[in-house]
């Protein structure tokens, strides 16, 4: 620990929204295996973290079962019965076989998506609604993008206009955010009850092959009957899961890559295999859910300290994303490292279910938005905004501008 005194996880640090690596760096040098004022753990090293995401014993906190309890107490004269139903068939919330049973669903659900199709069409809806601008935000640019691929991948119809998708996903994540106010979860469940409007309507018998109608066939399949309501949590976690990390990860890389121009030709020149490099370190760099949680099943014992069964523990991916024990120069982006053991998508039985669509939106759809973009630069990087939000990063804008060629 090189005599520095340990450092107490704090988010409220100053800076920490804009930056949270340096206070990071600092509990994983100094206190990485910390216990926190709610008695919760978080751990800051790649190794341990990826011990617990891989423990066969270790569960995933409950989050509907958490809001059943919460919601008295937030909601004193009963004004939000939805939160905990909209978020009873989470896969990252649930545990053993309902857990396997809707991930089951979920997954092969995807696999009926033309995704070769789907992104090419919407890198090109996306290029040409921007086409001509002189200057825009970059997040504008990136949630269109992941808008275009979401209304494709979901069969939603053109009316669901974008900003109320892009509302729609950023309330429900924020359902899952620490330190959340009383008057938000108002409107976060007011979100949930407006998305089951959209998802209840979604034209199920017009489009047997899409999302929403493979969800109840295929819970159909393996001996589950899902309710309405079941599928209309399926839904929302899916909405959001696959909008909020992937818009999240592509404006935080493209604001890398478009800061430097030796980048851009970086990813311009890469060939396929070098192109799936270069994603996975974006990925290990942007890392945009920073913290997963589990709870210990039995006692734990991580570096000297004991965690007791029945502990939440809070995994700091961001943190092990960058353990110098495990990647060289780890502040650094670069595009050619390889091997990168990274976990940006979590590890073990819940990792990200959407891994392969995310991957796959990288590959195939980033050269072609780095060809769009570079002829634009980071107006003010001083200037970009980051949400006050501590589970999921997210960057609030970063307007760009035009390039001007001496
Ligand atoms: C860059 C994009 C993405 C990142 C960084 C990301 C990251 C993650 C992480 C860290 C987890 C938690 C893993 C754990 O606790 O072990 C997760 C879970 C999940 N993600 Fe993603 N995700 C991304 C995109 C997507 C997409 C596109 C979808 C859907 C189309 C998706 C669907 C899910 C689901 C359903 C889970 C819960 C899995 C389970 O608990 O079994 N994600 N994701």
């Amino acid at each position: 620990m090189g005599g520095q005194s340990a450092v107490t996880w704090n988010p409220y640090t100053p800076g920490y929204f804009n930056d949270p690596y340096a206070h990071l760096r600092e509990c994983r040098d100094t206190n990485p295996v910390q216990k926190g004022v709610h008695g919760s753990w978080t751990l800051f090293n790649h190794q341990d973290c990826f011990d617990l995401l891989r423990s066969p014993t270790a569960r995933v906190s409950e989050l509907s079962n958490y809001f059943r309890e919460k919601e008295p107490a937030i909601f004193r004269n009963g004004g939000c019965p939805y939160l905990s139903r909209g978020t009873s068939k989470w896969a990252m919330y649930l545990n053993g076989n309902e857990h396997r049973e809707v991930r089951k669903v979920m997954v092969k659900a995807f696999k009926q998506f033309d995704l070769p199709v789907i992104l090419a069409e919407a890198v090109e809806a996306v290029n040409q609604l921007f086409s001509g601008e002189n200057e825009f935000d970059l997040v504008d640019y990136c949630a269109n993008f992941i808008y275009q691929v979401i209304r494709r991948l979901y069969s939603l119809p053109a009316h669901y206009s974008f900003e109320e998708i892009k509302e729609y996903s950023n309330m429900i994540a924020r359902s899952q955010d620490l330190f959340v106010p009383r008057q938000v979860y108002q409107v976060i469940n007011d979100w949930f009850l407006k998305g089951n409007e959209l998802f209840r309507d979604l034209p199920v018998t017009s489009d047997p092959s899409g999302y929403k109608a493979q969800l109840s066939s295929l819970g159909h399949e393996i001996g589950v009957d899902y309710s309405e309501e079941d599928i209309l949590s399926i839904m929302s976690v899916s909405v959001m899961a696959a909008f909020e990390t992937s818009k999240d990860s592509l404006s935080m890389a493209l604001l890398e890559i478009l800061s430097d121009p030796s980048k851009i030709e970086e990813i311009l020149g890469a060939g396929p295999t070098l192109i799936s490099t270069c994603v996975e370190e974006l990925f290990r760099y942007t890392a945009p859910l920073q913290y997963t949680i589990r709870v210990t099943a039995e006692p734990v014992l991580v570096g000297n300290s004991l965690i007791a069964e029945n502990s939440k523990v809070f995994l700091c991916l961001a943190s092990s994303n960058r353990d110098p024990l495990v990647f060289e120069n780890p502040d650094e982006l670069i595009l050619s490292r390889n091997p990168n053991n990274h976990l940006a998508f979590g590890a073990g039985n819940h990792v990200c279910a959407g891994t392969y669509i995310a991957r796959q939106e990288m590959r195939f759809c980033l050269q072609p938005i780095v060809d769009f973009l570079k002829g634009y630069v980071v107006a003010d990087r001083s200037q970009v905004k980051y949400a006050k939000q501590i589970m999921m990063r997210t960057i609030e804008s970063a307007w760009l501008k035009k390039r001007v060629y001496a």
